[in-house]
């Protein structure tokens, strides 16, 4: 059996995969597997362990005659058509919960570097420009008591709002479904979109990326914030049109941003939203501590090894493909 591995994972992973398979690793951290040679590899092989920037689309399933598993190390699979490997009978793995906790804990960081400016005060002193204490110098915004709207209370968002009560926030939330226990358990509110959006101080997305979401905060909803709401986005950035977004900056209909995802990732040094200051952004490092990283390469290596010997994965997108 043949894997093909997108980037270079750590060595205990890939000899797990060695001991029962032949692999394949593009030898690189940062950068990409090259397309071309993607789909050149992927030609005989039996499973792919990929990452939240390959684009797995029907042209892949179409080089890959023998594919059995796809296993993403991500929790979200937006970049994989899965309706197409659902078509082929090719399991699709992925790694919900492992992450939920490391994810929650950066989501509360960028509320507080942005509603606290950190990284402003931090450039302050390195830029030298640090005279003496001033009483108006460098204010944000309180975290404690606000309102914390978030949008999509899945398995993330609930470790968010467990987060938020240590802060005394009201928590609010929108998602597909009501969920009565998380109200029972943390006082959190369901609200319509637009309410949530009119009445919170801060607002966290965490929505997956599906045609539903995509770009679902843009102008007009930009316009009903706050203008001293801060807005987070730890989820995906076609869940956000960002260019309404830095219209909604620049022109201080909402007081700041802090920002994990883009719309096209990497973001370029010369992408007008670095131009701001009201903006923290992070290289897509939700997920990123040690022990978490490792458990979801863990996770991903075992979604295949169980795949290929014909055992339901651990954690499965779409387990009604009949192998
Ligand atoms: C995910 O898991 O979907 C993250 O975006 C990558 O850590």
């Amino acid at each position: 059996m043949k894997v093909v591995i997108t980037r270079k994972i750590p060595d205990r992973i890939k000899q797990l995969l060695d001991n029962e398979c032949t692999t394949y690793m593009w030898n690189e951290e940062l950068e990409p597997m090259p397309r071309d040679l993607l789909l050149q590899q992927i030609a005989d092989a039996d499973a792919l362990f990929t990452n939240v920037s390959d684009r797995i689309d029907k042209e892949v399933f179409q080089a890959a005659s023998k594919l059995k598993v796809v296993s993403t190390m991500a929790v979200g699979f937006d970049n994989i058509d899965i309706e197409e490997a659902t078509r082929r009978g090719i399991l699709v793995g992925h790694t919900p919960d492992v992450l939920s906790e490391a994810v929650a804990d950066l989501t509360f960081a960028l509320i507080l570097a942005t509603a606290r400016k950190i990284f402003e005060g931090m450039n302050y002193i390195k830029d030298g420009c640090w005279r003496g204490w001033g009483p108006m110098l460098l204010t944000g915004q309180n975290v404690y008591n606000a309102t914390l709207g978030i949008i999509g209370m899945g398995r993330i968002g609930k470790k968010v709002a467990r987060r938020a009560t240590g802060f005394d926030m009201k928590i609010l939330y929108h998602n597909r479904n009501r969920r009565k226990e998380l109200e029972q358990e943390l006082g959190a509110q369901y609200r319509p979109l637009d309410d949530l959006l009119r009445s919170s101080d801060i607002i966290v997305m965490l929505a997956p990326a599906t045609p539903e979401t995509y770009r679902m905060i843009g102008k007009r909803e930009f316009s009903i914030m706050k203008p001293n709401a801060i807005f987070i986005n730890t989820s995906r950035g076609s869940n956000v049109d960002e260019s309404a977004l830095i219209t909604a900056l620049k022109e201080r209909q909402i007081w700041g941003a802090g920002l994990d995802v883009f719309e096209k990732e990497p973001i370029s040094p010369e992408h007008p939203l670095l131009s701001l200051e009201n903006v923290v952004v992070l290289p897509h490092i939700g997920s990123a501590t040690l022990e978490t990283r490792i458990n979801m390469a863990m996770i991903t290596a075992q979604n295949i090894l169980h795949g290929l010997r014909g055992e339901p994965l651990l954690h499965c997108v779409n387990p009604r493909v009949v192998t």
